[in-house]
């Protein structure tokens, strides 16, 4: 006789899947314990996800989970929130000028895809952002970029949701700046309008290239990407470098040999591990800097490294 199963009660009203995972399957550097995570496909479903205590999961890239996880709900937005339109807009493109604004882009869609559906269409503006590898959102939210480019080369609007609602900015509304969008942490852009350039595919094409050779000696194994801004627009990498710490390991995490400004896991690193890492970088750095030394990284939970802020 085979055992019935008690029928699961869904925690969502809509319908939404919802499953706990561990996090670290969903992190580019592969560390993060388990957490329950609601796939939301429509505005509706994110409005019922942010009704209780929220996280927003993006591609994972920038972020070091602790090894407990988190007890808050972390929402990942799928389907259509994770798809783009590039439908030119007909009353907001300008084809005299040759300005496109595409309908909306979910904020769960991954940039790499994106920027080669533009690099195809010949449409300019985003292409310095080429080899990031997160999702649009989360890349809007810190305005991700190299020095070839950054997200909002290339917005027209924003749309942002919170427990309050939903409400739509341009980029003229927020004071943004380097590797910081002005959007307050746990607001989320569930989807963007972009504003591009008509190009060719050629030179689209020659100016990522461009980006991608400066990136040739970044490490190619699991990372969050760079650990630190760069402070008063100096490499951080190279300021690590000179303070002789490329290759010091704690556990299985180590900065990088490539490039001092990345930490990445050799194979079943620990979120305490990559702490340690950014810890002792930090504690060398910060005392002969003028500046602040700012962490690129977002840490779940923010008390698991209150120091590092
Ligand atoms: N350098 C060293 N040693 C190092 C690292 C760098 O000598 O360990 C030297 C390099 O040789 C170069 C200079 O420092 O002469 C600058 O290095 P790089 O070109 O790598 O630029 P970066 O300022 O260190 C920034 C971004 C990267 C992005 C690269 C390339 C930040 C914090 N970093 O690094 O972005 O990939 O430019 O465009 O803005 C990221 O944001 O996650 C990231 C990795």
């Amino acid at each position: 006789m085979s055992a019935v199963l008690p029928a699961q009660p869904s925690p969502s009203r809509l319908g939404t899947r919802v499953e706990r995972q561990p996090l670290a399957r969903y992190t580019t550097v592969g560390v993060g314990g388990e957490a329950e995570i609601w796939f939301v496909e429509t505005l509706e479903a994110l409005a019922e996800a942010v009704e209780q205590p929220y996280r927003i999961l993006g591609g994972g890239s920038n972020l070091v989970i602790d090894d407990s996880g988190v007890p808050e709900r972390v929402i990942r937005l799928s389907g259509p929130l994770a798809k783009a339109d590039l439908t030119p807009d007909p009353e907001l493109s300008d084809p005299a000028s040759g300005m496109i604004v595409t309908g909306w882009v979910g904020g769960g869609t991954p940039l790499p895809g994106l920027l080669r559906k533009l690099q195809a269409l010949g449409w300019s503006n985003l292409e310095g952002t080429v080899g990031i590898p997160g999702q649009v959102g989360g890349s809007v939210w810190m305005n991700a970029g190299t020095r070839f480019g950054e997200m909002f080369d290339g917005l027209h609007t924003i749309e942002i949701v919170t427990p309050e609602g939903v409400r739509q900015v341009t980029p003229d509304d927020l004071n943004w700046g380097y590797r910081n969008s002005d959007i307050p942490r746990g607001h989320i852009v569930s989807r963007v309008r972009l504003r591009l350039q008509q190009s060719t595919p050629e030179a689209v094409r020659e100016r990522m290239d461009q980006a991608d050779a400066a990136r040739k000696g970044q490490p190619k194994m699991k990372t969050p990407g760079c650990a630190f801004k760069n402070p008063g627009g100096v490499s951080a990498g190279l300021l690590i470098d000179r303070a002789g710490l490329k290759g010091e390991q704690i556990g299985q995490a180590r900065i990088a040999p490539e490039h001092g400004n990345f930490i990445v896991n050799l194979g079943g690193a620990t979120a305490a591990d990559v702490l340690g890492l950014l810890r002792l970088i930090k504690g060398r750095l910060a005392p002969e800097l003028s500046g602040p030394l700012e962490l690129e990284y977002e840490i779940w939970p923010e008390e698991a490294a209150a120091d590092l802020r």
